[in-house]
């Protein structure tokens, strides 16, 4: 039986993959056999006339992952827009069934399973209302939710997990993300999220210099996720699938 987690964000580029990317370099430098599934990615890079995932390349690079883009991220879209409208505007339409398809293939080969959504929980994958948070029920997953760390950021992380809870999604932590230097706004931040969700904060994580996804550049991720985050934490939390 293999054990997973969704990673959501209460937005788009809050840093999700960069999350994503320091939780599967834990779990694969400790020995376990773990795999990234990023379903529908949009805004993908052109190399070699070939489309190339970006949030999916720069995970196998960090990790060591060796699967091939097909099985870990069944859609790209070069349309850097919401997967409903770039799938649109590409003509190419999204069958959730190939998803499951790819997701059930992972299962079997690995232990461990680190979903990254696109977005956040309400963003459409077609134009029939086919949400993401229809998938990581489906697909049977909790979620840890990776919020930003300023000003904002407790509108957006409540209404998150609120939202979840309300449809029978466990949310079983959030990572703060981005946080530059205590201040009041930042820390109280952290205090009233936790207040106001109950839900365990499981990690903060600094804004680091010479990260990027696009660039493949991890800067010192690898490190700073060693200091914060317990491998043993991460495992616990992650529930079979
Ligand atoms: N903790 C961080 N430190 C430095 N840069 C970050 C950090 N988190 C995210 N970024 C940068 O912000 C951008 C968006 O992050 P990303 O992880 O791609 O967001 P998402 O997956 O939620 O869209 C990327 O260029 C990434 O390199
Ligand atoms: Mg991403």
């Amino acid at each position: 039986m293999a054990k997973g987690i969704f990673i959501v964000g209460t937005d788009t580029d809050v840093g999700k993959t960069v999350i994503t990317g320091g939780l599967m370099y834990l779990l694969r430098s400790g020995g376990y056999n773990a795999c990234y599934f990023k379903p529908v990615l949009s805004g993908a890079m052109v190399e070699k006339e070939q489309l190339v995932p970006g949030d999916t390349r720069f995970i196998k690079g960090i990790s060591g992952l060796e699967e091939e883009y097909r099985h870990i991220t069944p859609y790209s879209f070069k349309t850097p827009v919401s997967p409903h409208l770039a799938s649109r505007i590409e003509k190419k339409p999204i069958d959730i069934n190939v998803i499951k398809e790819k997701f059930k293939y992972i299962k079997n080969k690995y232990k461990y399973i680190i979903a990254e959504g696109s977005g956040g929980l309400c963003v459409p994958l077609n134009d029939e209302g086919y949400m993401l948070y229809h998938l990581v029920q489906e697909l049977g997953m909790t979620v840890i939710v990776v919020a930003r760390a300023g000003l904002g950021t407790i509108n957006h992380t409540v209404l998150t997990v609120r939202y979840a809870q309300s449809i029978g999604i466990e949310v079983k932590g959030i990572i703060i993300n981005g946080y530059t230097q205590s201040s009041l706004c930042a820390d109280d931040n952290i205090e009233t999220v936790k207040k106001l969700t109950k839900v365990p904060i499981i990690g903060v994580i600094p804004r680091l210099d010479g990260v990027d996804v696009e660039k493949l550049q991890f800067g010192n991720l690898k490190e700073e996720f060693e200091k914060r985050i317990k491998t043993q934490d991460l495992i616990e939390l992650m529930d079979e699938i």
